[in-house]
């Protein structure tokens, strides 16, 4: 559904009791304290109207709102950075903008004009800009998503949608180089199937496997093709990457393999730096063939979250991989720091991905 909206002003209802003095700057985790304010617009009778930021709080919803029982929700995740000015940037958000599209495409949802998107985002961050940290490593991790919320339970397509936008502060999401286990038994996405864009129900499917994984020690899953489990596909919730004898290797994209704007932004780094690059099918046969013979120099997954967390080890049919050591690896530890930089403001944004707020 491609919907237009003329963009009008954003109604803005500040807090009276404004949380931010429970921000410990120096304590930050992922995804548990959300900043004061949140924004949301309707899409009813074909348009996007009654645009507003609210003080952050509960949603009220009927239990018979679609969203609840057939899943019609999608997400995006971006961040925002503070630079040593105390600027605020945006990372790449017109390709969180185009991908929220592509995944309400997909669902049978509305889809979200720019403007609207951008207008929102940047209102709603420049409000609660105090909420962006600036300590290393840290930034506001920003939560767009688009939900159903029609009152029926048939099944079709919602005709009403509303769109929010919540940030929390972040530190890192993973603490230390995550373990992998080569899942050969579940799958997270097939041909045809939902795997490319950010619906909420991957990610549902996902923790079942997940927990079996983590109850034996892993952190995460190393995804699998669905038709013969030999074929890497994604890490855990990220994109998966390898270097094998100096290539940096990732899996095409596909129904099945999320568009990171991470894994792109990996991948135009490595090409600046003339560095061998391919996206292709890689199977973990070459994987341990590659670990036997000592050619696996890194593996790493990238997104949002976790920007680039290092594999440390790798579990398959029972064994356990050790890679090489982290404090090591060239590529990961070069591509992170170039990527903070430039989030930052501290290397020249060459690509002109840092979108200024306020
Ligand atoms: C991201 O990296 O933004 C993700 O989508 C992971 C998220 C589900 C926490």
């Amino acid at each position: 559904m491609v919907t237009t909206t003329a963009i009008q002003p954003i109604k803005v209802h500040k807090s009276a009791n404004l949380r931010i003095k429970e921000l410990d700057y120096n304590k930050i985790t992922f995804g548990k304290l959300f900043s004061d304010h949140m924004f949301y617009v309707d899409f009813k009778d074909n348009q996007w109207s009654d645009a507003q930021i609210i003080p952050y709080g509960p949603i009220p919803m009927s239990p018979a709102t679609s969203a609840l029982h057939y899943g019609q929700a999608i997400f995006e995740g971006m961040k925002a950075y503070k630079n040593d000015k105390g600027e605020v940037f945006l990372f790449r958000p017109l390709d969180n903008h185009k991908r929220i599209n592509i995944s309400a495409e997909r669902m049978a949802m509305a889809t979200i004009p720019q403007e609207l998107f951008m207008a929102g985002l940047t209102e709603l961050v420049n409000l609660d800009r105090d909420w962006v940290p600036d300590t290393d490593g840290s930034s506001l991790y920003i939560r767009p998503f688009i939900v159903g919320t029609d009152e029926f339970i048939g099944v079709k397509p919602s005709e009403n949608y509303r769109f929010y936008i919540i940030t929390s502060p972040a530190g890192k999401y993973y603490n230390e180089p995550v373990k992998v286990l080569v899942e050969t038994n579940y799958i997270r996405a097939v041909e045809g199937g939902v795997g490319y864009v950010k619906a909420s129900g991957n990610y549902g499917r996902s923790l079942f496997p997940a927990k079996l994984a983590q109850q034996r020690g892993y952190h995460q899953i190393i995804w699998t093709d669905a038709r013969n489990h030999r074929y890497l596909e994604e890490s855990g919730t990220m994109n998966l990457f390898v270097v094998i004898d100096d290539v940096l290797i990732t899996p095409p994209l596909g129904d099945t393999i999320l568009a990171g704007i991470t894994r792109d932004s990996v991948l135009t780094l490595a090409r600046d730096w003339k560095m061998k690059v391919q996206e292709r099918k890689i199977s973990i046969d070459e994987v341990l063939d590659a670990h036997k013979n000592g050619t696996l120099e890194d593996a790493f997954g990238t997104g949002t979250a976790a920007t680039i967390a290092q594999i440390a080890q790798i579990g398959f049919e029972g064994k356990d991989y050790v890679l090489p050591p982290v404090e090591g690896r060239i590529f990961s530890n070069r591509v992170a720091k170039e990527l903070d930089n430039i989030r930052k403001g501290k290397v020249a944004d060459v690509h002109n991905w840092m979108y200024k707020v306020g």
